[in-house]
């Protein structure tokens, strides 16, 4: 008998595809949460930053570590826009045929699904700025840093953007996920879509709200601090040994 052979690269390809998108939807998260501490005081800001440079392990600062970091997190960017490009229409007659079937459709979750075509799309560029940046440039984080580069370097425009892009993409993406693989899915599939639906817009207003007031935090400190762009910020009280 002559043995079939199946081709599991799709499969593969789908599953790289939800891995490395559920990391960085979780990286996403535990970020959102470390930038924000401006909003707790520049102190605790800057307290962070140079905890992940590693400065309570070391006695010293050391921006490669977050280099390295972001670096890494740029690998997992490129792994998972280069799988999600075979999901994109590639000429302008199936970009067509996709909008007049979501038209006809009228399904929530396929209008869902455009957005995250159109989000991951624009963060193509927009996120690759960002990442750049922040890994040529990893000893210039901290309040007033970040601060100047979002007011005085303009990257404000850009995190608006990135920001938008980036909560819509990644709540989405995980509310596709558990209803693809059945995570929280219980005995009333129907019941459960509703109820995930509604935890994907808490989440996505949740961080949005989140994510604008730090916005609003940096900008402020930015253009309080714009007459001394270029200056770095130190703690008031020397708590941490050698870092005033
Ligand atoms: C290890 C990788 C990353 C590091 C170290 C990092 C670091 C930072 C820092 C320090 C800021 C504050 C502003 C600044 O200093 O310019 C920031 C803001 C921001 N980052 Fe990242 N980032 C990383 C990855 C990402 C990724 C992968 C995305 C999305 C694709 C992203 C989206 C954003 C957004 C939207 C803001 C503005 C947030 C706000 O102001 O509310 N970051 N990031």
């Amino acid at each position: 008998m002559r043995e079939v052979k199946i081709d599991t690269t799709p499969a593969r390809l789908d599953f790289i595809q939800s891995a490395s998108g559920l990391i960085l939807a979780l990286f996403m998260w535990a970020h959102m949460f470390f930038v924000s501490t401006i909003l707790l005081g520049k102190d605790v800001m800057y307290k962070v930053t140079i905890f992940f440079e590693g400065h309570y392990f070391f006695g010293e600062s050391y921006p490669l570590i977050v280099t390295i970091v972001a670096g890494a997190i740029f690998a997992i960017f490129i792994a998972h826009a280069a799988v999600a490009m075979r999901k994109l229409p590639s000429n302008y007659k199936q970009y067509k045929i996709l909008k007049n079937h979501i038209q006809s459709f009228k399904h929530g979750d396929t209008r869902l699904w455009f957005w995250q075509i159109f989000t991951g799309f624009a963060m193509f560029f927009l996120g690759s700025v960002h990442l750049y940046i922040i890994m040529t440039n990893s000893a210039d984080i901290g309040p007033y840093a970040s601060s100047d580069r979002i007011v005085s370097e303009w990257m404000w425009p850009l995190y608006i953007l990135l920001l938008l892009a980036v909560e819509l993409h990644g709540s989405i993406g995980l509310y596709r996920l558990a209803l693809k693989w059945g995570w929280f899915e219980g005995t009333d599939a129907k019941k459960s879509r509703i109820k995930l639906r509604r935890m994907k817009y808490a989440i996505t207003i949740f961080f949005l709200t989140l994510g604008f007031l730090t916005l609003a935090a940096y900008i402020k400190i930015g253009i309080e601090h714009k007459a001394n762009a270029g200056e770095r910020y130190h703690l008031e009280t020397s708590v941490v040994e050698g870092v005033k």
